[in-house]
């Protein structure tokens, strides 16, 4: 079987490349980080990573297609602790350049299968729901099934040092099976999408 492939955005020190592991190859990663992007490079060596505002990458910056896109954006102005900006806050706001490089790999017919949106749980309840309800939206006019998965901090370092972390995005993948339209998630167990309907 072929190694998944996934770009990682908003890259950071890379803990989501330690998060999947060795079974995993990384294309692409980003962040725009001077600091954190030698973090990252003293970390995983390799030249995937590109230090820049993802607001001036392209399609052409994204090698291949990757059965994963993974973004860890901003958790500011979706944050409970915040300011309340949300998604047209400086900072949650860049899910929108993220996503419209998802929405260019969508026309270029190598949109990634599974995109991970990692944020906090004031992304579900961001102005009442309607952030969430938001990215719900655009994801489904892109042609993706879409939910939320809640998942206790304490419980996620377990996922990773158990290498769960794989087995709950083949879970996903394969709920959500390939991009489709208007199907919701269901799933019972501790980590538990939720449809826009529930935030
Ligand atoms: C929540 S942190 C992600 C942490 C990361 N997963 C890690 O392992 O360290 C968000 C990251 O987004 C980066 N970031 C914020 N605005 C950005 C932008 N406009 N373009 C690219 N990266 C940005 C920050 O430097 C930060 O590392």
């Amino acid at each position: 079987m072929t190694m998944p492939s996934y770009y990682e955005f908003f890259a950071g020190g890379g803990m989501v490349r330690a998060g999947l592991g060795q079974g995993w190859r990384c294309l692409f990663a980003n962040d725009f980080d001077h600091k954190k992007g030698r973090v990252y490079r003293e970390n995983w060596k390799g030249d995937e990573l590109k230090t820049a505002d993802i607001g001036s990458l392209e399609t052409s910056d994204l090698p291949g297609t990757a059965n994963l896109a993974w973004a860890s954006f901003p958790c500011q102005d979706l944050s409970l602790a915040g300011g309340g900006a949300g998604l047209k806050g400086d900072r949650s706001g860049t899910f929108w350049p993220f996503w419209n490089l998802m929405k260019g790999q969508v026309k270029e017919n190598r949109a990634p299968r599974l995109i991970v949106l990692e944020n906090v749980c004031g992304t579900l309840t961001s102005h009442d729901g309607k952030d969430f309800a938001t990215i719900c939206e655009v994801f489904q006019q892109a042609g993706y099934a879409v939910g939320a998965v809640v998942v206790d901090a304490a419980l996620a370092i377990g996922l990773v040092d158990a290498g769960e972390l794989t087995k709950v995005l083949e879970r996903l993948a394969r709920r959500c099976g390939r991009p489709l339209r208007s199907r919701r998630c269901h799933w019972r167990g501790p980590l538990r999408p939720r449809g826009p309907e529930e935030a």
